[in-house]
């Protein structure tokens, strides 16, 4: 049996082929779709680890509207032997503030915090894995390299792919995005990250293929005649772009073996930055980004906001001095009720589910021409009206890095747009309108093809797997 995994930023796949037909597994029973395992983490304090759609779920029931209280601990060491000891926790502790003239050993370790919390959710830990200094996380006493955590993602593929093969399947080809990151090494970091998580998750062989040859694969692999491909793949955490030629050769292995890359490209901006983005231009002003307080009449600083983007963080804001001077600002304020709001969202930690509404309403206007973005809980309430015109404006610099990456991968491959026969698309992003009209003024709609949005690229490398 042959095995493909698409560990995606969003969601995750795995499929597997008898060498002749692929079957795409059913990993998620939880999900409405069980075919899709959203690549989501929880672990909880008692060291219980759930993953999928019921991370989201236990995280929502257990940890958003409570009331927390951040502690500071002092860890008893010195930040200097700490570091030096240990460098790859040191990033979740900070030193006391000390002016630079006060003796060395004066600075000590200090950490903020959440004595009750029930337990932490990972999300996008793909888009993780190339940030060189991010090696992993403390939680509830005990530290996580970033493999672990993606390893406990991928078991579950893993599991299902024994569980139908009926013993252990210690080869798989995985997918892997045209460019984690656009810094080389960043992206040679990451795609050794995700060999180490798949071997601790239990596939001993791993081969790397990239996403959008997978998904062109999965097109042309029946296909008759040779034709030049360009896929366009855009999911949460990666756009990639490829140009193929592929097909006519008789059989698959032939058409596989005779297909060639023309070029690649790929840019890490997709689904996840598109919802932050939204986040800053629907909901900052609603938490009071235009507000000003105090006598001066000045704005909120600006890290408040970006952390409401960056919903995993929030809670570090939740400290007694930021809730004092919140308060404070808002009796001051020419907007007292945003504040108010920002306050109620940081002292509830409610910024998962603000993020998992604002994800909504993007899907929302894929279907429809506009929606109200609706967030009501205690003192935010939150009504916006989001159209399908501005939201395209909103995204408007992100599109242009997407056409850039489409534009390099077709000079790599010396192609104009009008010698490609086909441009397949796949991913979840690419169901944007605003997406499928850049690719229309490009291309024609008579030449976009679009492929099964979410498995198109876990097919394709099954059938890869029977190859390589
Ligand atoms: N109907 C829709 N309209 C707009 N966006 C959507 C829609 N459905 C899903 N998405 C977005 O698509 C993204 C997920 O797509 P997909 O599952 O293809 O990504 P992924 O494979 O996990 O990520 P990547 O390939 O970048 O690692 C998310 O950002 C999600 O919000
Ligand atoms: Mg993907």
């Amino acid at each position: 049996m042959f095995c493909g995994v698409d560990f995606g930023t969003t969601n995750s796949s795995v499929a597997v082929s008898n060498g002749e037909r692929v079957r795409i597994l059913e990993i998620d029973p939880a999900n409405d779709n069980p075919t899709l395992l959203p690549s989501l983490l929880y672990i909880a304090r008692n060291g219980e680890r759930i993953v999928g759609r019921a991370a989201a779920d236990v995280y929502i029931e257990r940890n958003v509207n409570r009331e927390i209280e951040l502690k500071q601990v002092d860890l008893g060491i010195s930040i200097e032997s700490y570091v030096a000891a240990e460098p790859d926790k040191s990033r979740d502790y900070r030193p006391a503030e000390t002016d630079d003239d006060a003796p060395r050993e004066a600075v000590r370790a200090r950490a903020m915090i959440d004595p009750n919390e029930p337990g932490r959710l990972f999300q996008s830990l793909k888009s993780s894995l190339r940030h060189r200094t991010f090696h992993g996380t403390e939680a509830f006493g005990e530290h996580y390299q970033v493999e672990e955590l993606t390893a406990m993602i991928l078991r579950r593929a893993k599991e299902a792919a024994d569980a139908v093969a009926g013993k252990p399947v210690d080869t798989a080809v995985f997918g892997r995005p045209v460019r984690f990151s656009e810094d080389a090494e960043e992206d040679a970091v990451a795609e050794r990250r995700l060999r180490v998580a798949a071997q601790i998750a239990g596939f001993k062989d791993v081969v790397f293929f990239y996403e959008p040859v997978a998904a062109c694969v999965e097109y042309a692999i029946g296909a008759e005649r040779r034709q030049r491909l360009m896929v366009v793949d855009i999911g949460g955490g990666t756009c990639d772009v490829c140009v193929m030629e592929f097909g006519g050769a008789h059989g698959p292995a032939a058409r596989l073996a005779e297909s060639r890359i023309l070029g690649v490209a790929g840019v890490p901006v997709a689904g996840d930055a598109i919802d932050k983005e939204i986040i800053r231009a629907k909901l900052f002003p609603c938490f009071g980004s235009r507000s000003r307080y105090g006598p001066s009449m000045l704005p909120l600083p600006q890290f408040l906001f970006n952390t409401i983007a960056d919903w995993q963080n929030l809670y570090r804001l939740n400290t007694e001095e930021n809730i004092n001077w919140l308060i404070a600002s808002e009796m001051s304020s020419d907007q007292p009720r945003a504040v108010r709001a920002l306050r109620c969202l940081i002292r509830n930690n409610y910024g998962y589910p603000v993020a998992r509404e604002v994800e909504l309403a993007k899907k929302r206007l894929s279907t429809q021409l506009e929606t109200d973005i609706e967030i009501r809980h205690k003192d935010i309430q939150i009504g916006e009206r989001l159209e399908r015109a501005e939201f395209a404006h909103i995204i408007e610099h992100m599109l242009e890095r997407m056409l850039a990456s489409i534009e390099e991968a077709e000079k790599t491959a010396q192609t104009q747009p009008q010698e490609i026969d086909y441009v397949l698309t796949t991913g979840g992003t690419c169901l944007i309108p605003a997406v499928r009209e850049m690719l229309d003024a490009r291309y024609g709609s008579a030449r976009l093809l679009q492929r099964e949005t979410f498995t198109s690229v876990a097919t394709g490398l099954a059938i890869v797997a029977r190859y390589v």
